[in-house]
């Protein structure tokens, strides 16, 4: 289990998350909703490492994570793909993959394999794989941070906002698979999305977070159904 206990996070002056508690179980699809700004991206930010919180802790399986280093984390199963994507342009597809998955496997076979794996969920990447990350499309960029995040098998899957400028259909696409590798696999994910509706279409879960608090936990369907939820707390 993922969890933010009496979490505290500022930039420079009063606090951006504001002693958050957060439990996330094993195996959850949880969508990360609210405004410009309440803090999304610091919240997944903090889960990571790439940001030490003021006060609280962030914990996986009751180990607290506050001393843990990023890569240390990635090690323990948690894995973000951040926002505005993890491409390495210059390399191609499938040393794009090679590349997320060299910690993970050291054997080559071991590699090939789960490379290969990818390909069979991304099909677009296996007619790709030879183009260069700066030849890909906006969605196909954000497959193959997903991919490269994927190939690990983490546990834990940090997204923040993975259908930003992207088509529906893509990204319509995109949440199925998310569902899917949840549903197969156990995977956790914590999904920040100003694309409510995709969001919760594909979420167990929404949390509604303003000025640094959650103001709604309430189960997806429930959210999305709730006119009155949605007006006040989504704006739509
Ligand atoms: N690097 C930074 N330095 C200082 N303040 C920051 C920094 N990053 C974010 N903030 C501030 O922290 C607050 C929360 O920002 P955050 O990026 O977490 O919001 P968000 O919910 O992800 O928003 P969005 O939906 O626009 O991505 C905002 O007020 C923002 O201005
Ligand atoms: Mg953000």
């Amino acid at each position: 289990m993922l969890s933010f206990q009496s979490l505290t996070v500022a930039y420079t002056g009063s606090p951006v998350i504001d002693e958050l508690n957060l439990d996330i179980q094993d195996g959850a699809v949880v969508a990360l909703l609210g405004a410009n700004g309440a803090g999304k991206s610091t919240l997944l930010r903090t889960a990571s490492g790439l940001l030490a919180p003021r006060a609280g802790r962030v914990q996986l399986d009751g180990q607290d994570l506050t001393s843990v280093a990023v890569e240390n984390r990635v090690r323990l199963g948690l894995a973000q793909v951040p926002e505005g994507r993890s491409v390495v342009t210059e390399l191609s597809v499938d040393e794009n993959l090679h590349l997320g998955g060299l910690w993970r496997y050291r054997d080559r076979s071991d590699r090939n394999a789960a490379v290969d794996q990818m390909y069979e969920m991304f099909e677009p990447l296996w007619r790709r794989r030879m183009s260069l990350g700066h030849e890909l499309s906006g969605g196909e960029r954000q497959m193959l941070s997903l991919a490269r995040a994927l190939i690990s098998e983490p546990r834990v899957l940090l997204l923040d906002e993975p259908s930003l400028g992207l088509a529906p259909r893509v990204v319509a696409q995109l949440m199925t698979l998310l569902r899917e590798t949840a549903d197969r696999t156990g995977l956790t994910v914590l999904l920040a999305e100003q694309n409510v509706t995709s969001a919760l279409s594909i979420a167990d879960r929404g949390v509604v977070l303003g000025l640094g608090e959650i103001v709604v936990d309430a189960p997806a369907a429930d959210l999305a159904a709730d006119p009155a939820l949605r007006q006040a707390y989504l704006g739509f």
